[in-house]
Order: C-alpha cells, then sequence, then structure tokens
C-alpha cells in the first residue's frame, strides 16, 4: 500500500483526466491508495474529478495541459512529479470525430490524430526518462479502443489513429524490452463505453452517440474497475469487454485466409 508521505508516494499520472473513461480511471487508482496526477485541458472537469478523488482520501495535484504540446506536458508533468515514483501512466486523453474521411473537414482529420497519436507519443515520450531513472517498476496503460485492431464504416481516422496505438506500443514495449527495463506496457482495448466521447458538433455525432449509449456499452466505472481487476496479471493486450474479440478473431483470420475485408455488394 503506498505510504501518505510524499517522499515514498506512488503516483498514478492519467491523461484526460477530466471526464469519462480518464476519471473512471484515476478514481479506481484512488481507491488503490495511489496518489494522483491528473492531466487534462479541460480544467472545469479536472477539478471536479480532483474533488471526487480527495473525497475518497486520495492526494491530488492536477495541472491543464494540451497533450499535443509537449512542452506544456513536460512543464505539467515537471509540476506534478516532483516527488515519489510513477507506479501508473494512464495515456488515455482522446477524441473522436467520424465520418467518410472525404467528408471530414481537414480540421477534424488533424484533431483525432494529433490528440489521440501524436498525444500518445507526446505523453509516452514525456514519462519515460522519469520511469527508467527511478528504481521502482511501472506500468503504462494506453487507451486504444477495439478501434485498434477493427475497421467500422464511418470511423476511418478514428480507426487509424487507434490502429497507430497498438504498433506504437508494440515498438515501445520492444525498446523498453532490449534495455531490461521494469516498465510493462498494457494496450487497453474498450469497445462501447458510455461516456461524452461524441457530445460535439459534427455530422456524425448523433449516430456515434446513439452506438455508445447501446444496451452493451459499459460505464466508465465498470469499466476502470474491470481494467484494474485485470491489471496485477495483464501483459500487453487488455480486453476489459471480450465479447469484441469475436470479430476481431473473424477479422485476423480472414488476413491469414488472404480473404478480402468486405465483401463486395
Ligand atoms: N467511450 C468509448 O466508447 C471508448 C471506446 C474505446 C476507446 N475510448 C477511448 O477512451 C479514451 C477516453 O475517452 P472517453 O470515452 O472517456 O471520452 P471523454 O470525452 O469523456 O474523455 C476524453 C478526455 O480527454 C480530454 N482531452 C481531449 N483532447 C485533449 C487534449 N488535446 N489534451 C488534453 N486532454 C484532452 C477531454 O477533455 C476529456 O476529458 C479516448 O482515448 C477514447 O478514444 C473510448
Amino acid at each position: 500500500m503506498p505510504s501518505g508521505n510524499p517522499l515514498n508516494a506512488q503516483w498514478a499520472l492519467v491523461t484526460g483526466a477530466a471526464s469519462g473513461i480518464g476519471r473512471a480511471l484515476a478514481l479506481e487508482a484512488a481507491n488503490e491508495g495511489h496518489h494522483l496526477a491528473l492531466i487534462d485541458f479541460d480544467d472545469a472537469g479536472l477539478v471536479e474529478t480532483a474533488r471526487l478523488a480527495r473525497s475518497k482520501g486520495a492526494t491530488v495535484r492536477q495541472a491543464q495541459a494540451d497533450v499535443r504540446d509537449r512542452g506544456a506536458l513536460e512543464a505539467a508533468c515537471g509540476q506534478l512529479l516532483q516527488d515519489g515514483s510513477v507506479a501508473l501512466v494512464f495515456v488515455n486523453a482522446g477524441v473522436l470525430r467520424a465520418g467518410p474521411l472525404w467528408m471530414m473537414p481537414a480540421a477534424e482529420v488533424d484533431l483525432v490524430l494529433d490528440v489521440n497519436l501524436k498525444g500518445a507519443i507526446n505523453t509516452l515520450a514525456t514519462v519515460t526518462p522519469r520511469l527508467l531513472a527511478q528504481s521502482q517498476g511501472s506500468r503504462v496503460v494506453v487507451t486504444a479502443s477495439v478501434g485498434a485492431l477493427t475497421a467500422a464504416p464511418e470511423l476511418g481516422v478514428y480507426s487509424a489513429s487507434k490502429h497507430a496505438l497498438w504498433a506504437l506500443c508494440e515498438s515501445y514495449q520492444r525498446d523498453l524490452r532490449a534495455l531490461a527495463a521494469s516498465v510493462e506496457v498494457t494496450l487497453l482495448c474498450p469497445g462501447a463505453v458510455a461516456t461524452g466521447l461524441a457530445d460535439h458538433e459534427g455530422a456524425m455525432a448523433q449516430t456515434m452517440r446513439e452506438r455508445m449509449a447501446g444496451p452493451s456499452a459499459l460505464s466508465a466505472q465498470a469499466l476502470a474497475r474491470r481494467t484494474f481487476e485485470a491489471l496485477p496479471t495483464a501483459g500487453f493486450w487488455l480486453f476489459p469487454q471480450p465479447d469484441y474479440l469475436t470479430p476481431i478473431r473473424r477479422r485476423l483470420q480472414r488476413i491469414i485466409d488472404q480473404e478480402d475485408p468486405v465483401a463486395r455488394r
């Protein structure tokens, strides 16, 4: 159990901590006795997550930062992680925009790729030197999606950003293993989770909101609980909703069989 002394503290760093899955992961980390270092660019949401975590007795520091801005992330981590060691890093901030790619405004394409992919790269690049320098082991959990392994209609750009996280993290783990570093990497692949991810303007937002609010969608709290239950024995892959493994298995088999992914109409 982590100690209350900041010098012995074990921090859990969470990006995208102001709402949804990030907030729920932060609150689960608080339940497990971690100190919390929270990052998001939504300051009001961050303050609320911090309030909820403090009400559980957690020590909390928070910093407003945009994960697209490497300098801002470095400043935030410098401010948040001055003492103790980092046990858990949740690379979680993300956005969703949807539509056939030729109908998506260029600014939306940039947003998805910059936050979901470059934001993750920035976060990993910022925290990894700290993780390598500390004597205590750590685990980095990157929130990808089942969209890292499937390609649904109208989600091409989003799925591409999440597929990229798979390659990024697999290579990252190889680089860490080559150093015999005590840093484990887990790719968290949720399916539908009821959050505000699709609460934005845009032609496809309503469709996405309906999909994410469907009967099979998990609450963010349930997703976070399943994640924390699985983490002690988790390897690289973490699928909190195993039903999604069926279409993934089918797709992988089609690749091996060299079958086209989409049947001709
Ligand atoms: N909700 C789902 O069904 C679902 C499924 C699979 C994966 N995911 C992934 O889970 C992660 C969390 O999403 P969520 O569903 O909790 O949605 P959410 O919108 O509730 O949370 C996303 C958080 O990221 C923050 N954020 C966005 N851009 C940022 C930036 N540039 N810098 C800093 N913070 C930023 C937002 O302010 C927000 O607090 C995302 O990576 C998302 O792709 C969600």
